[in-house]
């Protein structure tokens, strides 16, 4: 497949001006990325196009496009910066960016795109930045722009989606070029097996998140007798389940999961293909996995190094991944939901994990009429993530523009998508904060 043929039409000509601009430049690069997974991806697919063109770069990844990133950056004075994954929802904070600037984002765009800005956005190229393409597929597409031989980099893109939770239901649009692309150079395989990993059965289902097995994963035990319940050998090999033993074991992940209140998505996610990665040994969600550990655990140069083809970066995001498996288990078992008339919120002392809590907990057994709301302290403020479901988001639910708007009332600043958005608020305004957020999803969703 002839990749600028399968580039939506609007896509490619938006990344036209950015790619001439990176031709063209002959200082080093100022990237800034994301530090989640997509945004660590996009920053990898970027810095090894610029790698390959000959071009010098400069990359941090960040937390948020926080007014210190803009103040650092007009110190610094560089030639031309670079964000990726951030930027679109910021337009009046890059408006005070002394430097011109390239944004090659997904999310929501928010305000008007000042003069010393070129903006690749997923949204105003007419594909849909929540489900058809991450940060790292639109990075991918400048990637391509610039050469066709970039075409390599799209395992890389693949795990930026996933770990925007857009593989989800099955790659769609732009996602979905790009995997039939990677299938077409053999990058990309599927295959059908359940997603449970690990040396022996009841080790994959005690370590297991996705699923999340209440009173199951994270208890060694539980794991074991619950698999002797079903006459599994819990010391068998996990991924040599096969015929009768899958389709029983198959059976009683999708009764647990229905008892636990877990989501139809969530249950449909046990017969999902796995796409294997055979250049990389790994599937895309475990490559997705290694890469949002290394940037949770605060250690996004092993997550780049990694993505570059490092082995001892891939080592060391093993263990930030184990490390950060473990601490999941024990967060998503101790933690105290509580409930308003439209909202259902938690705190936690782990800034970094507060979003993936949120919503591996709506996915597999809260209330799922109910967006979940995570708040941590971190450098003196309030940090915020939100999820919401599917049939919410149907139902009128937009969280970028509740978060956006209750942290605007207490002195905060938010934003993000419809189904997953985030804010900072002063530390004392944790009551405000919540009472405004409960009011404005009861009011989108007529409560
Ligand atoms: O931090 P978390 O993963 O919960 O963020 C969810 C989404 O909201 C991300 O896409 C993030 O970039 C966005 N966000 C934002 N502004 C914030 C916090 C998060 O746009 N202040």
């Amino acid at each position: 497949m002839n990749p600028a043929a399968a580039m939506p039409q609007p896509l490619a000509e938006a990344a036209q001006p950015l790619a001439d601009r990176l031709r063209e430049i002959e200082q080093p690069v100022r990237i800034i990325g994301h530090y989640d997974c997509d945004g660590l991806t996009s920053s990898a697919i970027l810095v090894q196009t610029l790698l390959r063109l000959g071009k010098r770069f400069h990359l941090s990844n960040v937390l948020s496009l926080a007014p210190g990133v803009i103040e650092r950056l007009n110190r610094e004075a560089p030639a031309l910066v670079l964000f990726t994954d951030l930027g679109s929802g910021y337009m009046d904070l890059l408006a005070q960016l002394e430097a011109p600037a390239l944004v090659v984002d997904h999310h929501l765009p928010q305000g008007e795109v000042p003069g010393n800005v070129l903006e690749l956005n997923a949204h105003k190229a007419g594909v849909d930045g929540n489900r058809e393409a991450s940060a790292a597929s639109v990075a991918f597409a400048l990637a391509l722009t610039l050469d066709e031989a970039n075409r390599d980099l799209a395992p890389i893109a693949l795990a930026g989606a996933c770990g925007d939770r857009q593989m989800t239901g099955g790659w769609k649009g732009w996602n979905l070029e790009i995997a039939n692309m990677a299938t077409e150079d053999n990058y990309l395989k599927e295959k059908q097996q359940l997603p449970l990993h690990g040396a022996s059965l009841a080790e994959a289902l005690a370590g297991s998140l996705e699923p999340y097995l209440v009173g199951v994963s994270g208890q060694p035990t539980a794991a074991e007798e619950a698999l002797r319940e079903i006459g599994l050998d819990p010391t068998a090999a996990s991924d040599g389940l096969a015929g009768e033993e899958a389709a029983r074991l198959a059976d009683w992940l999708v009764l647990k999961l229905l008892e636990q209140g877990a989501g139809s998505e969530q249950c449909e996610q046990l017969f999902a293909p796995s796409y294997q990665l055979p250049g990389w040994g790994c599937t895309v969600s475990e490559l997705a996995s290694l890469v949002d550990a290394s940037g949770r655990q605060d250690d996004t140069s092993t997550g780049i190094a990694l993505l570059l083809g490092s082995t001892a970066a891939r080592s060391r995001a093993g263990a930030h991944e184990l490390a950060q498996r473990k601490q999941l288990l024990a967060l998503l078992s101790a933690a105290k939901f509580e409930r308003r008339n439209a909202i259902q919120h938690f705190s936690t002392s782990e800034p970094a994990l507060k979003g993936t809590i949120c919503g591996l907990a709506l996915g597999y057994f809260l209330d799922r009429s109910l967006p979940t709301i995570g708040l941590s302290p971190r450098d003196g403020e309030l940090i915020v993530s939100s999820r919401a479901t599917p049939e919410l988001i149907e139902r009128g639910l937009n969280l970028a523009e509740v978060m956006s708007q209750s942290a605007g009332k207490c002195g905060g600043i938010g934003g993000g998508h419809a189904i997953a958005a985030g804010a900072t608020v002063p530390l004392d305004a944790e009551e405000q904060f919540l009472a405004a957020a409960d009011e404005q999803v009861a009011a989108q969703l007529g409560l």
